[in-house]
């Protein structure tokens, strides 16, 4: 008896996974999607502190990292983050804006996860997990271009098209794998290193050492690092460890990005006055008794302030600090710089830089060019959102635009 045979075969039930399934089955083709875990949608269902951060109100190409920035750009316009708010309102799922654009459920990410699975149920998807899909073999049968052998009871089964959703390596305990890198070697696809990314920085104990008394001080400040542009105006938190918090996580990834380049990595700069000119605001204490901390307490949190100035000897009243002291405590204040150790790694990221070439996909359909009928979507590929919805979105995009032609 011949396998059983499907149009399309879709591994990696998560975000684009399940769109790309739900448009392609809508489209008409009979679709398996597969996944190794037993629960769908475990990163959606935790995502945005449980109600999902699904998209961004604003989304452009320069919201996302990648060897080519450009690449992004087709699936995005074809997808966009207007098409997901209208599947989203057509589920009568309550949502809010929050800062910078941020579009989150009212209620539970679960409503996002239902409503993938109702639309997978439109398209009339079938289901395969738990499984494991143990090998890929490309044959070329009556149109059907891939065999597969799964450890279920689906035992071998073949394809049309096989689309790899499998996702990044961000947060193992959430069943993230290598998977999808490994299919990428496999047919012998360009990977750009996969690296952790949206992930709090780790500083070497001599730099954590005197900050050890600002853990758990949490501040507004604007973060930039060599090949950024712009800056990140966000929260950002000091911990045991080193530095956390979204404006942290965000220069993450471009810090991270520098390795690309072959660069020797640079340090960042944090502005602690974001928006202020320092210069200007100092000027009439500087020859005054007022001391730095007792200024920067209009700003920042007071013990903060407290224990800066005294990691950097600044406790004196402006006026007797010498005017290169005090040009110093200015352009410190504007870019404090600071150099990481390295991140917390991937137990720590929410999302994974680098990923499958972007060279190797056509940006129009997501099939690789090298091997028909094989398409890459999602987090596997070297596409990587800022934080604040623009991943899923990503995934939303990718996984539509697939789905058209899968
Ligand atoms: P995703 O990881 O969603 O799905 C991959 C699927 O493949 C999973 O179901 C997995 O089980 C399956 N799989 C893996 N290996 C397999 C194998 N060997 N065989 C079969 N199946 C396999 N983004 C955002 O825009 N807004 C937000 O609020 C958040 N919040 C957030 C919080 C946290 C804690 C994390 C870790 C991440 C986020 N993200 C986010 C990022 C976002 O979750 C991520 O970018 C998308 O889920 C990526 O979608 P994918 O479908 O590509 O992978």
């Amino acid at each position: 008896m011949k396998p059983a045979a499907f149009d399309v075969i879709v591994i990696g039930a998560g975000a684009a996974g399940m769109m790309c399934a739900a448009q392609a089955g809508q489209r008409g083709r009979r679709v398996l999607l597969i996944d190794h875990a037993a629960k769908i949608g475990e990163r959606i269902r935790i995502s945005g502190g449980g109600r999902c951060n699904f998209t961004n109100s604003k989304v452009g190409a320069e919201n996302f990292l990648s060897q080519n920035p450009h690449f992004a750009r087709s699936a995005l316009a074809r997808y966009s983050q207007f098409d997901f708010i209208k599947l989203v309102e057509r589920y009568q799922i309550a949502y809010h804006e929050k800062t910078l654009g941020q579009l989150f459920c009212d209620d539970s990410a679960r409503q996002i996860i239902d409503m993938l699975r109702a639309e997978c149920d439109l398209g009339k998807v079938q289901w395969a997990q738990p499984c494991n899909v143990q090998s890929i073999e490309q044959i070329d049968d009556d149109g059907l271009r891939f065999q597969l052998s799964t450890d279920s009871d689906r035992g071998t089964i073949r394809c049309q098209s096989l689309v790899i959703a499998s996702g990044g390596l961000a947060i193992p305990k959430l069943g993230a794998t290598p998977f999808g890198y490994k299919v990428a070697e496999q047919f012998k696809l360009p990977i750009i290193a996969p690296k952790p990314a949206l992930v709090p920085l780790a500083l070497a104990p001599e730099t954590l050492a005197p900050l050890e008394a600002l853990a758990g001080a949490s501040l507004n400040v604007a973060t930039h690092c060599e090949d950024q542009p712009g800056e990140f105006r966000e929260g950002m938190l000091i911990t045991h460890r080193g530095l956390s918090g979204p404006a942290i996580l965000q220069i993450s990834s471009y810090w991270q990005m520098q390795e690309y380049a072959n660069n020797k990595k640079q340090p960042i700069s944090i502005d602690l006055l974001p928006g202020l000119d320092a210069a200007a605001w100092i000027a009439p204490h500087r020859h005054g008794k007022s001391t730095l901390n007792s200024l920067l307490a209009e700003f920042l949190p007071k013990r903060f302030a407290q224990e800066w100035c005294a990691l950097h000897n600044w406790t004196k009243p402006l006026a007797e600090h010498s005017r290169r002291d005090v040009d110093t405590m200015i352009s410190t204040l504007k870019a404090w710089t600071l150099m990481p150790a390295g991140t917390l790694g991937y137990a720590k990221a929410e999302v994974t830089l680098g990923g499958v070439d972007t060279n190797a996909l056509s940006s129009k359909t997501m099939e690789t060019k090298a091997i028909p009928g094989l398409y890459f979507i999602g987090e596997l590929v070297d596409v990587t959102g800022w934080l604040g919805g623009y991943n899923f979105q990503w995934a939303w995009s990718s996984g539509w635009v697939a789905g058209q032609y899968a």
